[in-house]
């Protein structure tokens, strides 16, 4: 049985390797107008040729099925043009096509030439392209007039086109919001919603965005979310400033004073006893930690102060 699976899987191996195909998307694919779009492609041919030459063409303009010119691709020549393809010349026929036109819109096919007499093939049908736009509007529930705080709304992103798999991604002012799906709903919009939104429409091939503005007109002089108690913060800050100093004087004094006073009693028991230095570690040991013990009430001290 499992040897009998092996010979299958190597004989399918083997068939596909050796027939003539072009691969594309089956459904259409759609890109943003003035976006770019990468459409994925991949083709096969028997083993023993070598592909010289890779063209692709638009139905919109090439009558002759793609036998003959015109090309929006072709290997052979070096012209620069929105159609750029990123294959290469063993099984990826990718075709990228930058700032995407409605123009656009249409049927592309692949077609490749190897060195083997008659060895050509066109993949057709071939791949459907749809140019569409991308639009966010401002939908307004309730309201009219100039935008004011407690208004209402929906932002709706709209892509005239239906993909299985894509997504919304939103932004306010380049910065990423935590919501997906078509929509933004504000309930009651206050002034700091005020900015530019963006929606990004992304699919595997393609991706697109678009920005609108939005202004909330704050009506009241007296803006409510200004805190209260900011009325003299340079004040504020200056005593903070002149707490946190004394405290630091307090402390690094204390420490000096400390320190020199251990010094001295060290000294003087290295006086008596030379060969006790272990012990005269031990000891220091202790006085650094009634030293750390005074630092640190010292701090609480100063802090109860700055409380104060
Ligand atoms: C085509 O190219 C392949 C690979 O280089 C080579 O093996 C084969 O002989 C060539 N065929 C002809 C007809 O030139
Ligand atoms: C705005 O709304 C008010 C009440 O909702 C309505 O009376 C008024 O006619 C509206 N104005 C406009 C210009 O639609
Ligand atoms: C979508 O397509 C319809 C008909 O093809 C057209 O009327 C409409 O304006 C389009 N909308 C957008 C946003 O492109
Ligand atoms: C974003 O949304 C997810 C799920 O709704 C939530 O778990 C997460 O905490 C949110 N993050 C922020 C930064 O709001």
């Amino acid at each position: 049985m499992l040897y009998m699976a092996l010979i299958l899987l190597t004989l399918s191996g083997v068939l596909t390797q050796d027939r003539w195909s072009v691969k594309y998307p089956d459904k259409p694919i759609c890109a943003v107008r003035g976006f770019s779009v990468s459409i994925p492609c991949s083709y096969s041919y028997p083993q023993n040729h070598q592909v010289e030459q890779k063209l692709w063409c638009s139905m919109n303009s090439n009558t002759d099925v793609c036998l003959n010119p015109p090309y929006v691709y072709n290997s052979l020549s070096n012209t620069k043009s929105d159609f750029e393809f990123t294959g290469d010349d063993k099984s990826d026929c990718t075709l990228l096509i930058h700032n995407v036109q409605f123009s656009y819109s249409g049927e592309y096919r692949f077609r490749f030439i190897t060195n083997v007499t008659n060895g050509r093939f066109t993949g057709k049908p071939g791949v459907t392209l749809q140019g569409t736009d991308l639009k966010v509007s401002l939908i307004r529930l309730s309201g009219n007039g100039t935008l004011k705080q407690g208004d209402s709304l929906n932002l709706r992103c709209d892509v005239n086109c239906t993909h299985t798999s894509s997504q919304f991604v939103w932004s306010k002012n380049n910065q990423p919001l935590n919501t997906s799906g078509p929509v933004l709903h504000f309930p009651a919009v206050t002034v700091r919603d005020s900015g530019k939104y963006t929606c990004t429409w992304k699919t595997g091939e393609t991706s697109g965005s678009e920005t609108i503005s939005l202004h909330v007109k704050d009506l009241t002089d007296d803006d409510p979310e200004i805190p209260e108690n900011t009325e003299n913060p340079e004040l504020w800050s200056i005593w903070v400033i002149v707490c946190v100093t004394a405290g630091a004087i307090v402390v690094v004094s204390v420490i000096i004073g400390a320190v020199i006073h251990n010094r001295r009693s060290v000294h003087t028991e290295q006086q008596k006893k030379d060969d006790s230095a272990t012990e005269s570690n031990v000891q220091k040991n202790e006085d650094d930690s009634a030293i750390y013990s005074n630092v640190q009430q010292q701090e609480e001290d100063s802090a109860i102060y700055a409380n104060v």
